[in-house]
């Protein structure tokens, strides 16, 4: 049974009739340009067909009611007399109901169901998947407009203000306005995409390495933090203003971890913007390339990678066929990604599962993925 089966099937055993809308949202993966988005860089992410679905229908109070097949649990709370508590999944509901309101809107209660494939604490967006269907649900119910990049700004607002996460724009983006077959280059200042075709000579690898981030919150923000500091000693908005010329002039008088988190971050926006070339001009050698060195920037200079993801990648990189691989998300444990031929995939996929297992002692998820398309109302 797929998931949307799943959920509509539950929904009509749980509320005695079919539901009268069904939305879905995808998880993500980024390509290239990590670390990039808080620095009003650009970002080179995908969509993908791993998925959050809520089948729904309206209520007639101010009431939503959610049962969430993965947890096994139900919420229900009020529109009206919104408050924090740690129930995890539940938050991003209420948090959602919470910007949406904030924005003017004014919403209309529901029932539903919820399930999902997105792999949580990977790295591939679960929580900005779960943000994007609800906010689908609230606009699908409520007679909302649906502009991608508007809600994707009030997703990131539920991240940064009612869980308290000072995460970027990247994730909400792309799972608002993926496009299938596509990967997007986003310009993080001023949110502007252009669609850039998936190459058809290459197929993306998710390979998760199936250790998870710890104290990734602090870790996060401490990159942030010496970020703005960087840009500060260069007299600029953000470090996406300073080119790898500039950079050179004067990274001598930075202080050396400063120096190392700021070479990051400018030599990856350069980095993203000629893989988005790369990917046009269908020159996958040129775009594995890129990828490799951004890993490595990740794990020298930005140090977000961790044992495992350097031993996935180290493994990927040796198999036939595969272009380029890295880790992807904001690291410290989950996904790697890997560009790799079309022919050789089941092949690459068998080798390094093999491997890793054998090197590490963990198993890894590793599955080719599609680029599917944003949030939307099936
Ligand atoms: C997380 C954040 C994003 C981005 C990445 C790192 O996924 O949610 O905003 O900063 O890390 O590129």
């Amino acid at each position: 049974m797929t998931l949307r089966e799943q959920v509509e099937q539950d929904f009509h055993t749980r509320f005695g009739a079919a539901p009268t809308a069904v939305v879905r949202a995808p998880g993500r993966v980024n390509l290239i340009g990590e670390h990039t988005d808080y620095n009003d860089g650009f970002v080179l992410p995908i969509a993908i067909d791993r998925e959050v679905w809520i089948a729904l229908r309206p209520r007639e109070d101010r009431r939503v009611v959610v049962h969430s097949l993965d947890y096994g649990a139900s919420l229900s709370f009020e529109l009206g007399s919104l408050s924090r508590a740690r129930t995890e999944w539940g938050e991003y509901l209420k948090g959602c109901a919470w910007v949406l309101q904030e924005a003017g809107h004014t919403l209309k209660g529901w029932e539903g169901v919820m399930g999902g494939d997105v792999p949580r604490g990977a790295g591939l967006s679960s929580s900005a998947a779960v943000e994007l269907a609800t906010q689908r649900a609230f606009a699908t119910v409520s007679g909302l407009p649906w502009q991608p990049a508007a809600m994707a700004l009030l997703g990131q607002r539920v991240e940064n203000q009612w869980m308290g996460l000072n995460s970027g724009i990247m994730d909400q983006m792309i799972v608002a306005g993926g496009r299938s077959g596509h990967a997007l280059l986003i310009d993080c200042r001023d949110l502007s995409l252009q669609a850039v075709p998936l190459p058809t000579g290459a197929v993306v690898v998710v390979l998760d390495t199936g250790t998870r981030r710890g104290l990734v919150d602090s870790a996060y923000n401490e990159r942030r933090s010496q970020c703005e500091a960087a840009a500060r000693f260069f007299g600029v908005k953000a470090l996406r203003d300073v080119d790898v010329g500039s950079f050179a002039k004067r990274e001598h008088e930075l202080d050396p971890l400063v120096r190392r988190r700021a070479r990051h971050v400018i030599t990856e926006n350069d980095r993203t913007v000629q893989a988005a070339e790369a990917m046009r001009a269908g020159d996958l050698t040129r775009l594995g390339r890129l990828m490799d060195e951004s890993h490595d920037s990740l794990r020298d200079d930005f140090e977000v990678t961790n044992e495992a993801l350097d031993t996935i990648v180290r493994l990927a990189r040796a198999e036939p066929g595969c272009f380029g691989a890295r880790m992807t998300g904001a690291g410290f444990g989950g996904c790697a990604v890997a560009l790799v031929t079309p022919g050789q995939a089941d092949a690459f996929v068998g080798s390094v599962h093999a491997k890793y297992t054998q090197a590490t002692g963990n198993t890894p998820q590793c599955y080719v993925c599609q680029a599917a398309e944003g949030a939307s109302v099936v």
